[in-house]
């Protein structure tokens, strides 16, 4: 085994009050490479948790794209044992901006130097059994190899579900098995479902092909797989983490999540305060807060300027940002437009996911350029300008883990119109009309019927009681959504896996 990158400052002393240990493993982390809210979590929640004295640092790929000229390369190489034998692989390390968090990145072209995450729109690559299994294994090595054993090791969705697997096989008997292991479940759509002949690409024996590991109605499932090996399970909401053990949500593995139901936390996303900061935000036009929300009224027109709409202060911008799946409900929304757009509304899209949704909003934003405006693009700062301009923000979602926008606009005193579900239950407070609490709209229903209703509840309440609607917009922004109660529960989850683990409490020996 290669000895080399073994860095004495970066060896944990032996004896004494010593840090808690933490690997966090993830698919994606935000700025370096980003598809949706996981990589938002996971560029900002390991910097909470490293503030509370907890020695964490972050594995990724080092995809096409990241700046690799800025990170340091790591002398030597990584073996990383594959079932067609050694792939030998280099590491780069960063730092998470604006903190001494070390992030290594694991480089392998042959796997990660793609134009995709994950494949190309509405495909997955073909191999992507074979990369996520690399990237979960790969991990484990790095630990070894740089002599960081951590005392928790935190996966991250489907990619790397392999994690607590191979903890508790492939390492049995050796110093990475000692490492107690959370599994947070981000969204339980994607479960990394593979043919059963792929087994053996996990480098795992067929007898854990069995239906309390891989096997899952005749397929491999590695979230099965890492939901029954994971000494501590999370998801990023409590209202979802209530969910998933129902059918209706459970995407078929609402069984074993109830098996584990005792293992598994809720524990509700924050976000990042400074890169969602009306009052400091470089890509808005001008700068508000919560006592003072004249800046939003600029932004607003700065909006409807860039966007090409008719620069009316007194008509409701409605706002959407998100993936196009069948998860954000946009189908509904789709079928609730004509009924919106018949009134003195406009609606501003930005989104990119289904061809046929994609297709749908451009050809409706193309037929009526005088209220709507569809942006088929991945674009950060029109995300920013959108969740500052708008009146308003959509998000009819299906189910939803936790939901990071509509945190956001509530951030910006954008109020958000959601469906009853998952996070957005724990982050939206409905409007009272007889009191006009609340810090937006929540309709329950998955109908465009229901939908339409409710923006029209908003706009009519937007036009006959605009007292309320500037209460919320304060109330809303006035929301602690920071990282750092969650910071304190993962601490809490880390404790709590490591207890598991070895029998006793962290540090009491
Ligand atoms: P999900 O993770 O299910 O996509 P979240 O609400 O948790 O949903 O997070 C979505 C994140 O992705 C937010 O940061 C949002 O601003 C961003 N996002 C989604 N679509 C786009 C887009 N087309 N352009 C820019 N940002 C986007
Ligand atoms: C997933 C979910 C989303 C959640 C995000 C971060 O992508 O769809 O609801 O906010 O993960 O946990």
């Amino acid at each position: 085994m290669p000895v080399a990158w073994v860095r004495p400052e970066r060896v944990s002393p032996p004896t004494g009050e010593r840090k808690l240990k933490v690997l966090y493993v993830a698919p994606e982390v935000a700025p370096y490479r980003k598809t949706g809210g996981l990589a938002d979590v996971a560029g900002v929640l390991p910097r909470a948790v490293r503030q509370r004295g907890v020695d964490i640092r972050v594995v990724m790929p080092l995809y096409q794209g990241i700046d690799w000229h800025s990170l340091e390369r790591l002398e030597g190489t990584l073996g990383v044992p594959m079932y067609f034998g050694q792939a030998r692989a280099s590491v780069r390390l960063g730092r998470l901006p604006g903190s001494d968090l070390p992030v290594y990145f694991i480089e392998y072209n042959r796997f990660f130097d793609r134009p995709h995450l994950y494949g190309p729109p509405g495909q997955a690559y073909s191999d992507n059994l074979e990369r996520f299994s690399f990237l979960s294994r790969a991990a484990l090595e790095l630990c070894k190899t740089i002599g960081f054993f951590p005392d928790v090791i935190h996966a991250n969705d489907w990619q790397t579900a392999l994690v607590p697997v191979y903890v508790n096989t492939v390492e049995w008997a050796r110093p990475m098995h000692g490492a107690g292991t959370l599994f947070t479940i981000h969204n339980l759509a994607y479960q990394g479902n593979f043919e059963s002949g792929a087994m053996f690409i996990t480098g795992l024996g067929w007898e854990h092909y069995n239906s309390s590991e891989f096997e899952h109605f005749g397929d491999m499932n590695l979230m099965k797989a890492g939901i029954r090996h994971a000494n501590l399970l999370s998801t990023v909401s409590p209202t979802y983490a209530r969910e998933i053990q129902t059918s209706a949500y459970g995407f078929g593995l609402d069984g074993e999540l109830a098996l584990r139901g005792r293992d598994l936390r809720g524990v509700l996303n924050g976000i990042d305060a400074h890169a969602w900061d009306p009052e400091h935000d470089p890509h808005i036009a001008a700068p508000y807060g919560a006592r003072d929300i004249a800046g939003k009224a600029v932004c607003k027109a700065a909006l409807q300027q860039q966007l090409g709409l008719p620069v009316r202060p007194n008509v409701p911008i409605f706002g959407v940002v998100g993936r196009l799946t069948a998860q954000k409900g946009f189908d509904v929304l789709a079928h609730a437009l004509e009924h919106i757009l018949s009134w003195d509304v406009q609606i501003v899209l930005l989104g990119k996911g289904d061809h046929e949704a994609e297709h749908f909003f451009g050809y409706v934003a193309s037929r009526r350029g005088e209220k709507m405006r569809a942006y088929i693009a991945f674009d950060e700062g029109l995300a920013h300008r959108i969740e500052a301009g708008s009146d308003f923000l959509l998000m009819p979602s299906r189910y939803e883990p936790c939901g990071l926008t509509q945190m956001y606009s509530q951030r910006y005193g954008t109020l958000p119109i959601v469906r009853g579900t998952g996070g957005l239950l724990d982050t939206v407070s409905n409007y009272n009309q007889a009191n006009g609490e609340g810090t937006g709209f929540i309709f329950w229903d998955l109908t465009p019927g229901a939908l339409a209703d409710t923006v029209g509840w908003a706009l009519s309440t937007y036009h006959d009681r605009p007292e309320h609607i500037l209460a919320m917009r304060k109330r809303a922004m006035e929301q602690d959504f920071s990282w750092d109660r969650a910071a304190v529960a993962h601490e809490h989850l880390y404790r709590e896996a490591y207890r598991i683990r070895r029998g006793h409490e962290f540090g009491a020996r």
